[in-house]
C-alpha cells in the first residue's frame, strides 16, 4: 500500500513538474539530446555558453562554432550543415551564441540549415521593464519582478537571459521609467552589477531608469536644474560611481516632464539642455541616454494630446549630443490597440530616435486576452522604415508567473518582439508558427489553425475594443474593460474618454483634420492629405481622425453606425469562435495544464469581449439610435 501511494505521489510530481517545466521553459528546448560532439577554435563565457546549448540539444553529432575575423563587425552570423552537421561561423562570441540558438530553432521547426547569414537590422534591441523596486510591476500581468532586490533569484535570472539571448535581444532597462531615486544609491548599484554580471556572457547590457530630480530628491543638491554646477558635477561623480561598478553600463532612460515625472522644464530649460547633462555625465564612457518623447500636459498644455510630442521636439532635433537617443511609441497616444504611427518618425531627422513598442498588453486585454501584437508590429514597419531607426525597445511583459507573462499565448508577444527587433522584415505569420512549433507542437493542423488565430486575434481585439480609430475608451485607471461614458472632473480632459470619441448626437470621432486639430499636418505626404480627407482616410483610422456622421456611408454602403454595431458583433463572434476551436480541437495537441489555463483565459476573454460590446453599443446607440 505504502510502496503504491509512493508511487502514485511521484508519479503526480513528476507530472505536474513536466508541465509546470513546460511553461516555464517558453520556446526554448524541451529535451535535452546530448548526442553531438562540439568544437570550437576560440574560448569565453559566451562561447562556452554556445557550445552548452549545442552539446545539450542539438541532435546531430557534430557542431563547429568558429570565430571568423573575415565576417562583418557585428551581431550576425553563418550556418553551414545540415541535421547532422553543422558548422556557425561569427566575427564576435556573441554572434557564435545566436547561431547557436538559431540552429535550436531550426532543429525545433525542421528549419533549413544550409546557406544561412544572418545580421541584426538594429543594434540596440531592448525590454523595458517597469519594475518598481518594491516587486510590483507598473502594467504588469504576470505576477511580481523578477528582480528581487537584496535576493535575487540567480537561477531564474539565468533562465532569462538564455530567453532573451535565443531572440536576439542585448539590452535590459531594469526598472520603471517612473523610476524611484533610490535606484541610483549605493546599495542598489551593487545588486545591479550582479544583474550585469549574470547578463554579460549573454550579450545583454544594462541599463536603469532615472528620476530627474535624483541629486535633489536623495539630498544631495538643493535643485535638479541641468545649469546648476552642483547638480551636473553629482551627475559626473554619479556616473564615474556607476562605471566603476558596471564597466559596461549601457546608460540611462528617462521619462522626463510627463505625467507628474520630474524634469529640465520645472526649471524652464528644454529637454535638450536635461539630456544634454546627462549625455555629458556618460559620455566619457561611452554611455547612451535614451529620452522618452512621451510627453504630454506639459510645455503644451492643451494642445491635441497627439500633437504634442512634436510640438516639444521638432524645435529640439539636432540640439542634442551624440549619445542621446530619443525613443516615442509606435502610436502618437498611448499603446492602444489600433493608432495610427506617430509623426514623430516623420519630424525627426538629425537626432537618433528609436522606436518604443509594449509588450505586456495593458491596453489588449493584459493577461486574460490572447492577442497577437506580431500584425500590430507589421503594420508600424508599413509606416517607418527600419533605417530611421536607431534601435528599438519593448515594454517587457515578465513577472514571477509560472509561465513567465500570465497568459501563455503571451510568450508568443515577447518572442515575437526579439525576432522583429532582429529583423523586422519578418512577417508575423511566420513568427507565429516558429512560436507553436517551438512552444507547443509541429503538428500541422495545430500550427495553421493556431497560427490563423493568433494573426487575426489583434484586429479581432480593435473590432471588440475599438473599432474603425476608436481609442482610449477604457476604464479608468486599470485600462480593463470598457467605460465609454468616463468622465472626471477632477482628472485632465486627456484621461477622460467622452474627451477622445466625442460622441453626440452628430456623429463620433475626433476631428484632427485640417478643420480640427489639425494634426494630420503633422504627418508627411501622402499620409498628410490622405488622413485629411474624409473620403481618402482608411476606414480602420476614420474615428481617429474624423468626426463622422451616424449616417455617413462607408464603402460597403452601410451607414457608419451600422458599420460600427457590424464590427462590435464581429469581434465578439470571432472570440467566441476561438474558444470553440480551442475547446473542441485543440486539446490532444497541448497538455493539460497549458490547455485548461488557456481555455479558461478564452472564457474570459469572451465575456469581456461581450461586455465591450454591450456597454458601448449601448452609449453610442443613445446617440445614433436618436438620429436614425
Ligand atoms: C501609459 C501607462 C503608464 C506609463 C506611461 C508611460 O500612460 O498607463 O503606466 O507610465 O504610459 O509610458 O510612461
Amino acid at each position: 500500500m505504502k510502496k503504491i501511494l509512493f508511487t502514485l505521489l511521484t508519479l503526480t510530481v513528476f507530472t505536474l513538474s513536466s508541465w509546470a517545466e513546460d511553461g516555464h521553459r517558453l520556446w526554448l528546448p524541451a529535451q535535452k539530446s546530448q548526442t553531438a560532439h562540439v568544437s570550437t577554435n576560440a574560448q569565453s563565457a559566451t562561447i562556452d555558453l554556445a557550445k552548452q546549448e549545442l552539446t545539450d540539444y542539438f541532435a546531430g553529432t557534430k557542431a563547429t562554432l568558429l570565430i571568423d575575423p573575415a565576417l562583418t563587425d557585428d551581431e550576425g552570423f553563418t550556418i553551414n550543415g545540415n541535421e547532422d552537421s553543422v558548422v556557425v561561423r561569427a566575427r564576435r562570441d556573441i554572434g557564435l551564441l545566436y547561431g547557436a540558438y538559431d540552429v535550436l530553432r531550426r532543429q525545433a521547426i525542421q528549419g533549413n540549415m544550409n546557406h544561412v547569414e544572418q545580421h541584426p537590422r538594429f543594434r540596440l534591441r531592448m525590454l523595458n521593464h517597469w519594475d518598481n523596486l518594491d516587486g510590483s510591476i507598473e502594467r504588469g500581468y504576470a505576477g511580481e519582478s523578477i528582480f528581487e532586490w537584496f535576493h535575487l533569484d540567480e537561477a531564474l535570472l539565468h533562465q532569462y537571459a538564455r530567453a532573451n539571448a535565443s531572440i536576439g535581444i542585448n539590452g535590459s532597462v531594469l526598472n520603471n521609467v517612473n523610476a524611484s531615486p533610490k535606484m541610483l544609491t549605493r546599495e542598489y548599484l551593487d545588486e545591479v552589477r550582479k544583474i550585469a554580471d549574470l547578463l554579460r556572457p549573454y550579450g545583454i547590457r544594462v541599463y536603469l531608469s532615472i528620476n530627474f530630480a535624483t541629486p535633489m530628491v536623495l539630498g544631495d543638491t538643493r535643485t535638479a536644474d541641468p545649469k546648476n554646477k552642483r547638480v551636473r558635477q553629482w551627475w559626473k561623480r554619479k556616473a564615474k560611481e556607476i562605471y566603476s561598478i558596471i564597466p559596461d553600463f549601457g546608460g540611462f532612460l528617462v521619462k522626463a516632464n510627463s505625467e507628474g515625472q520630474p524634469g529640465p522644464g520645472d526649471y524652464h530649460r528644454t529637454h535638450a539642455e536635461g539630456a544634454n547633462m546627462l549625455a555629458d555625465a556618460l559620455a566619457p564612457f561611452n554611455g547612451t541616454v535614451i529620452w522618452r518623447c512621451f510627453v504630454y500636459g506639459a510645455n503644451h498644455k492643451g494642445e491635441d494630446r497627439v500633437k504634442q510630442a512634436v510640438s516639444e521636439f521638432k524645435p529640439l532635433d539636432g540640439k542634442f549630443r551624440e549619445n542621446v537617443i530619443l525613443q516615442t511609441k509606435n502610436g502618437p497616444l498611448d499603446f492602444q490597440p489600433r493608432e495610427p504611427y506617430s509623426p514623430v518618425f516623420d519630424q525627426i531627422s538629425e537626432t537618433p530616435n528609436m522606436a518604443e513598442l509594449q509588450i505586456t498588453q495593458e491596453y489588449t486585454g493584459q493577461s486574460h486576452h490572447l492577442v497577437y501584437l506580431g500584425p500590430m508590429w507589421n503594420e508600424f514597419f508599413q509606416y517607418v522604415e527600419p533605417e530611421w531607426l536607431a534601435g528599438i525597445s519593448g515594454v517587457a511583459n515578465i513577472g514571477k508567473d509560472r509561465n513567465w507573462c500570465g497568459h501563455h499565448f503571451s510568450q508568443a508577444n515577447w518572442y515575437a518582439f526579439g525576432r522583429l527587433a532582429w529583423d523586422p522584415s519578418l512577417s508575423s505569420e511566420d513568427i507565429a508558427k516558429e512560436w507553436l512549433g517551438q512552444t507547443f507542437s509541429t503538428d500541422e493542423n495545430f500550427v495553421y489553425m493556431m497560427s490563423t488565430i493568433m494573426e487575426e486575434s489583434r484586429e479581432t481585439c480593435v473590432d471588440y475594443m475599438m473599432p474603425l480609430g476608436l481609442h482610449h475608451i477604457f476604464k479608468f485607471d486599470h485600462h480593463y474593460g470598457p467605460e465609454p461614458d468616463g468622465f472626471k472632473a477632477e482628472y485632465p480632459l486627456e484621461w477622460c474618454p467622452v474627451y477622445y470619441h466625442q460622441a453626440d448626437a452628430n456623429g463620433i470621432g475626433f476631428d484632427r483634420s485640417s478643420k480640427g486639430t489639425d494634426a494630420v499636418s503633422q504627418y508627411r505626404e501622402p499620409y498628410a492629405s490622405m488622413y485629411d480627407k474624409l473620403e481618402t482616410c482608411p476606414e480602420n483610422l476614420l474615428l481617429w481622425f474624423h468626426h463622422v456622421p451616424w449616417t455617413y456611408q462607408m464603402k460597403d454602403g452601410s451607414t457608419l453606425w451600422e458599420s460600427l454595431q457590424y464590427h462590435y458583433n464581429q469581434g465578439v463572434i470571432n472570440v467566441e469562435t476561438y474558444h470553440n476551436i480551442w475547446h473542441n480541437k485543440m486539446r490532444h495537441y497541448v497538455d493539460e495544464q497549458r490547455w485548461r489555463e488557456v481555455d479558461d483565459r478564452l472564457e474570459d476573454q469572451v465575456q469581456n469581449a461581450r461586455e465591450w460590446r454591450d456597454v458601448c453599443l449601448k452609449y453610442f446607440g443613445g446617440f445614433a439610435n436618436k438620429k436614425q
